[in-house]
């Protein structure tokens, strides 16, 4: 067994995409499968901790021994991260939320209608969950975020670390398709005060035992 560095901790997981009605038929979502979020939960079981995995619509089994709570739009993971982290030393932010949603939801299904060769899709901004826990002034657990760039990937990332309060990003190139979104392997760095540590590529579910290690050593040394 792994060693027990999560001994005793309550450990809230973000994972997979969030998903924004447009109808009753049709959303905007992303290429998430929630593989890095699920990799993280079972290691951080393994490690001791009692997680609660709040996931987006993914085609994953839950990890043994981890409390699953489904939820489809970012609101409804928003709600689902708030009542978790209530009681938590660390949460954990891999789900890829979406920034927008539609700003109105169509009760019926959107007719093509004749005439028409384009149409205006208005969107609002959603909440950031991370950010929204980052900024908690009581029950504020250690905050981990992703952050998914395709370019200047440590520049953008330490901006997203520092705006949004938080204690450690992963910074991850998902310019490469053999890493990042859907795929079984991804290559990060870890950036927080103390600097940059890039991990060599290596398959989610060993990453994540590594990143169980690194993160538990910062957040309860
Ligand atoms: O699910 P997989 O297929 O395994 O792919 C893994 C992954 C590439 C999705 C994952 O490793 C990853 O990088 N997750 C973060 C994806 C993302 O949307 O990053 P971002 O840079 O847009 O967001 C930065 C951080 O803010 C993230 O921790 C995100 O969860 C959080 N966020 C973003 C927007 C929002 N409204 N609320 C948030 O909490």
């Amino acid at each position: 067994a792994p060693a027990q560095v999560l001994q005793g901790k309550k450990v809230t997981i973000t994972a997979g995409p969030t998903r924004e009605a447009l109808d009753p038929v049709r959303y905007l979502s992303n290429h998430s499968s929630g593989k890095m979020g699920f990799a993280l939960a079972t290691a951080a079981a393994r490690a001791g901790a009692e997680v609660t995995l709040i996931a987006g619509p993914v085609r994953l089994a839950t990890p043994a021994g981890v409390a699953r709570v489904d939820v489809i739009s970012t609101n409804d993971m928003l709600a689902a991260v708030e009542r978790a982290a209530d009681d938590c030393d660390l949460f954990i932010a891999a789900a890829a939320v979406a920034d927008f949603r539609p700003a109105v939801v169509a009760s019926q299904k959107i007719k093509k209608q004749d005439g028409n060769d384009s149409d205006v899709l208005r969107l609002v901004k959603n909440p950031d969950i991370v950010a929204t826990i980052a900024a908690r002034q009581v029950k504020r657990p250690f905050v981990v975020g992703f952050a998914a760039e395709t370019e200047k990937v440590s520049e953008h990332a330490a901006g997203k670390l520092q705006r949004k309060n938080l204690d450690m990003i992963i910074a991850n190139d998902v310019s490469d398709p053999q890493s990042g979104f859907n795929s079984d392997h991804n290559q990060v760095t870890i950036i927080d005060k103390n600097g940059e540590l890039p991990l060599p590529a290596a398959l989610k579910t060993e990453l994540a035992a590594e990143l169980v290690t690194r993160i538990a050593e910062r957040a309860f040394p």
